[in-house]
């Protein structure tokens, strides 16, 4: 595997997997997906600080090179690309706006966040040009801004859907996790508990009584639990086909966010 700060113009296609770095098994799971589709797979670690509302949270978001590193050769990334902003931004490049949709659910508690990161992936898409891009969906809200972004801007990148990776508890893997108390660690386990208990039923109005559960969890700073509809990201109702549910709160003032379809999407399919 090459590690470099500049990337030159590549002979093959490629499948790209964005990152901000602190590596772990989610992120080699998107590289392996990676893997499948191409030889050639460039992983970029660019912590993007457009993406970073709270200074406070950029400044606290973990480094981790060596490991990054290591990790990212294990799972068969050829290229570990490590940009710096100037790399990304000498200064003539467009700053994208991801409407509406932006600034519901995620967007609402991280003014211009999505914002930051169509403009840093428009960007990091210019400079790759890769066949496939690779994202979690974990950050489904991302995921799902970033296919309409990719559309419009770049067709010729088909991008990839990958499931979200969770530790045996259901624990979704994050970056952040590493910041929880071990108390922590078995609060934030309520939140996939949640989305496993709503996924079993079968009105969209008991899906939303298994989130609401969650206002009374102890520790856990519920700040918003919802169903939408996957397709249009509006709020689901009792026809919509793929439900699926969103949470997000804070546990030891750590930001967690994660997801799931319900299973009467699946049922449909
Ligand atoms: O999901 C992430 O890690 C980031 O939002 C991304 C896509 C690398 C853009 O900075």
């Amino acid at each position: 595997m090459k590690v470099a700060q500049s990337l030159k113009a590549l002979d093959r296609p490629c499948a790209f997997v964005p990152t901000m770095g602190a590596l772990h098994a989610g992120h080699q799971s998107l590289i392996k997906i990676a893997r499948e589709y191409c030889d050639e797979v460039v992983v970029s670690v660019f912590v993007n600080s457009l993406q970073f509302e709270d200074k406070d949270d950029l400044a606290k978001y973990p480094k981790t090179p060596e490991i990054d590193e290591r990790l990212a050769q294990e799972a068969g990334a050829t290229i570990l690309w490590r940009p710096e902003v100037g790399d990304l931004y000498p200064g003539t490049e467009m700053k994208l706006s991801a409407g509406e949709l932006g600034r519901r659910f995620e967007g609402a508690s991280r003014a211009g966040h999505f914002d930051g990161v169509l403009t840093v992936v428009n960007r990091l898409f210019e400079l790759v040009r890769p066949k496939y891009a690779i994202f979690g969906e974990k950050d489904f809200q991302q995921l799902f801004l970033i296919k309409r972004m990719a559309a419009q801007l770049h067709p010729e990148i088909e991008i990839i859907a990958a499931p979200t990776i969770r530790e045996a508890s259901g624990l979704a893997l994050s970056s952040r996790n590493v910041r929880l108390s071990q108390e922590g660690v078995l609060t934030a386990q309520s939140i996939s508990k949640a989305l496993r208990a709503a996924s079993t039923k079968e009105s969209i109005s008991d899906m939303k009584l298994e989130l609401a559960r969650l206002e009374n969890e102890p520790k856990f700073k519920l700040d918003y639990a919802v169903i939408i509809d996957e397709e249009s990201f509006e709020l689901a109702t009792e026809s919509t086909v793929r439900p699926r549910a969103l949470i997000a709160g804070w546990v030891d003032g750590v930001r967690l966010i994660d997801n799931a379809a319900m299973s009467r999407s699946l049922v449909k399919l």
